[in-house]
């Protein structure tokens, strides 16, 4: 029935009715970028618009639907898009902090209900999961991904996609997928946002399109091309990628929608003008126009003009159909606009709830000399620092629907949950020194409120309150806005003003903990050097506050890990775990200057915490690492074994990770690749055995011709809780 309603609509449709629904504009409720906002009801009326997005609230959407439906001549409804990128009014962590929670439960589980608030709420498309593959520290954008590795990532998106899509889309509570940024964004020369890609295919492949294509497979309805180019061609131009790659190799049958003004932007990449680029983009294989208005405006001349075809108008114009007709649209436009809905199921104490336990599970423990954490919930806390009272940053970068008001500071946090220590507080310093940094660094509303006192004055107060404290809880680091789109840094250190307030505070002898917050990995060389305990938080979301004193106060017992390499210096990226060997690596494991081998005179190779690092309040032993058999053929499966000890004095959580080696290839191989994981969880003394299972696929990459393939030969697997674990087993490939 879908083939043939919609083929049915279509014959009814002019091609200026067809045009239209490729023609994605946005209302301008919400600013993600300089938009000319047209006369958007004007064109509904008249069938010139497919869906619109950035437009917040039931009531609003309904309106808005009611005139797609009513007033224009084929009442074809709209789709409504929104960045619910990290959940709706109920905020998660940004999706670098989800993604070291290693647990895709939970991620799963925060997409569902950020689909079901949206969807309460009007929304019915999200431009999310967000998947490039990054390591590149200096790109803002890190924050809005799942790290640095492939197979994580492919988890991630996975999980993602079920969470928003559920497998059903005419549900009323599930909403349609995006995955973004089709390609390779995340490899922005220099980590400067929107800059040039240049990357071999077999690179591609390998370790930038797995999370691409896996939620693909997962069934995601919709793909967002990214603003970069690829082999010389802008992704939103890019034939091969949408069409070879996407249509014919992998098999998507979604539609793909541009980036913000993505046609347009193809002019200053320097393809032509606007109707060139805008026939280069549908002949790509893009089927919707974000923004641009070069298919609204053009595409009928390239038609006239034989620059185009009207089956290439057709397909791209059955794909949103389609789309709409999944979602349930046609059958009731106002499926997503029940006002009664949205008053009931957004920003509920539940969803709460869950957030607040699953922003506890994405902070990580990089530091915790003498046990220092957790603190008792008495005496005396000095909390001191920019980010201590700072709810509108809690959220962090793009979430355009949270409601920066209720999010938790951390202030409040420590207050609630630490309800009879005298919490003491000071600012301590503004973000930066640099007044009009900070300006840049707080845009969207995400004030610091800066300080007018002096630098003196300001540390004066917070070294009073410093003094009259059993302990120091530190909150430091990046603004909301020093991450996420349009946010590159070349300097990704804690800024000045509040590296100089630590040390300050640290002179005073008391212990310190720094609550780190951030949407990126920075350096902290210094900070590892000084400070006794660190607890990275990310930006955990609405209720971050209570999040991070949950941690802090030993409710909750920190077990996240990091899914991106934290350098000891900038000079050292791009870095990340699952490098190659090269011709020349260093020989020893201390790190120390070997002369014509492959490191730096005036820095280490090893970074400052690896890929998969993180601790908790207790400790973990591995040992008796096993495996099933050292030989395996093609048609085998292998299981490779290890015991896990709690070894400490709390009840804890562990992510056990597997990584691959393959020793001998037709190419050259990574020195580890993570391959599996899974988070456990253990009492104090408890000890359990953790199983991997290995088999052909697990060994599986693109050659050289790009055929995905396992080759014989010799393997290493190696188990434990970091990707620096050197605790391995070899096994044969045989045929
Ligand atoms: O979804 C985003 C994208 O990630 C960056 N440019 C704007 C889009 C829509 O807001």
């Amino acid at each position: 029935p879908k083939a043939e309603f919609v083929a049915d609509l279509m014959a009814k449709m002019t091609i200026d009715e067809k045009i239209g629904q490729l023609n994605l504009p946005t209302s301008g409720d919400i600013t993600t970028g300089a938009a000319n906002s047209s006369n958007v009801a004007k064109n509904i009326e008249e069938g010139k618009v497919g869906g619109l997005f950035n437009i917040k609230s039931a009531q609003k959407i309904r309106e808005v639907q009611k005139v797609a439906v009513e007033k224009s001549r084929l009442k074809i409804p709209l789709l409504f898009g929104m960045d619910v990128i990290h959940g709706y009014e109920t905020t998660f962590p940004i999706p670098l902090g989800l993604s070291c929670t290693w647990d895709m439960n939970l991620i799963e589980r925060s997409a569902q209900i950020a689909a079901q608030e949206a969807s309460a709420d009007g929304i019915n498309w999200t431009f999310s999961p967000m998947v490039d593959i990054s390591r590149d520290p200096r790109w803002g954008r890190v924050s809005e991904g799942s790290g640095e590795d492939a197979y994580l990532g492919s988890q991630i998106a996975k999980a993602m996609v079920n969470g928003y899509q559920q497998d059903d889309l005419s549900k009323n509570n599930s909403i349609l997928s995006c995955v973004k940024h089709f390609a390779l964004y995340g490899a922005s020369e220099a980590g400067r946002d929107y800059n040039t890609v240049d990357m071999s295919r077999i690179k591609m492949y390998n370790e930038y399109f797995p999370p691409y294509k896996a939620a693909v497979d997962a069934g995601a309805g919709s793909v967002m091309a990214s603003f970069n180019e690829i082999d010389g061609i802008p992704a939103t131009g890019n034939k091969w990628l949408m069409t070879d790659v996407l249509r014919k190799e992998w098999g998507f049958k979604g539609f793909v929608v541009t980036d913000y003004t993505g046609i347009p932007e193809m002019m200053a990449h320097g393809m032509g003008d606007l109707q060139t680029v805008s026939a280069l983009a549908l002949n790509a294989g893009i089927e919707m126009d974000m923004v641009g208005e070069g298919f609204l405006t053009t595409l009928k001349k390239s038609l006239a003009e034989n620059k185009v075809t009207v089956e290439q108008i057709d397909n791209a114009v059955r794909l949103i159909l389609n789309a709409k007709y999944d979602l349930g649209l046609f059958q009731d436009p106002y499926k997503y606009c029940d006002v009664k809905r949205a008053k009931t199921e957004v920003f509920t104490t539940s969803n709460r709830l869950e957030a607040r336990n699953i922003a506890a599970q994405s902070l990580v423990l990089l530091k915790n000399e003498k046990q220092l954490l957790p603190l008792k919930k008495s005496g005396t806390i000095a909390v001191i620092g920019p980010l201590a009272d700072a709810k509108e940053n809690m959220a962090g970068t793009w979430s355009v629907a949270t409601n920066m008001d209720k999010s938790i500071s951390l202030i409040a946090g420590i207050k609630e949950v630490a309800a009879n220590a005298n919490v003491l507080y000071a600012k301590g310093s503004n973000l930066d020194y640099d007044a009009a940094f900070e300006e840049k660094a707080t845009m969207f509303g995400k004030t610091l409120h800066r300080d007018d006192r002096t630098k003196e004055a300001l540390l004066a107060e917070a070294l009073k309150i410093a003094s009259q404290s059993d302990v120091i809880v530190a909150a430091l680091g990046e603004s909301a806005e020093m991450s996420g789109e349009s946010s590159s840094r070349t300097n990704i250190e804690i800024p000045q003003a509040q590296k100089d307030l630590l040390q300050e505070l640290l002179k005073t002898g008391k212990p310190v903990v720094l609550v780190l917050f951030t949407g990126r990995p920075l350096v902290l060389v210094q900070e590892n050097e000084t400070v006794p305990a660190i607890l990275n938080t990310w930006f955990a979301g609405s209720e971050a506050g209570t999040a991070i004193a949950d941690v802090l106060f030993g409710n909750e017992n920190p077990s996240g890990k990091l899914t991106t390499t934290f350098p000891r210096s900038v000079g050292q990226v791009p870095i990340y775990y699952s490098h190659k060997n090269t011709g020349r690596p260093l020989g020893n494991k201390e790190g120390n200057f070997e002369k014509f081998k492959s490191n730096y005179i005036d820095e280490r190779n090893e970074p400052l915490y690896p890929f998969g690092f993180g601790l908790s309040y207790t400790t973990f032993s591995y040992s008796n690492l096993k495996i099933s058999s050292e030989k395996m053929n093609f048609n085998d499966k292998i299981n490779v074994s290890v015991d896990v000890t709690n070894t400490g004095n709390y009840d804890g959580k562990e992510v056990v990770q597997l990584y691959l080696r393959d020793v001998v290839g037709s190419v050259t191989r990574p020195v580890k690749e993570l391959k599996g994981f899974q988070k456990i969880a253990l009492k104090k003394g408890e000890k359990q055995t953790v199983t991997f299972e290995i088999s052909v696929e697990d060994l599986k990459f693109y050659n050289s011709d790009l055929e995905f393939v396992a080759e014989t030969g010799q393997f290493e697997a190696f188990i434990g809780g970091s990707s620096d674990t050197e605790n391995k087993v070899g096994f044969e490939l045989n045929k």
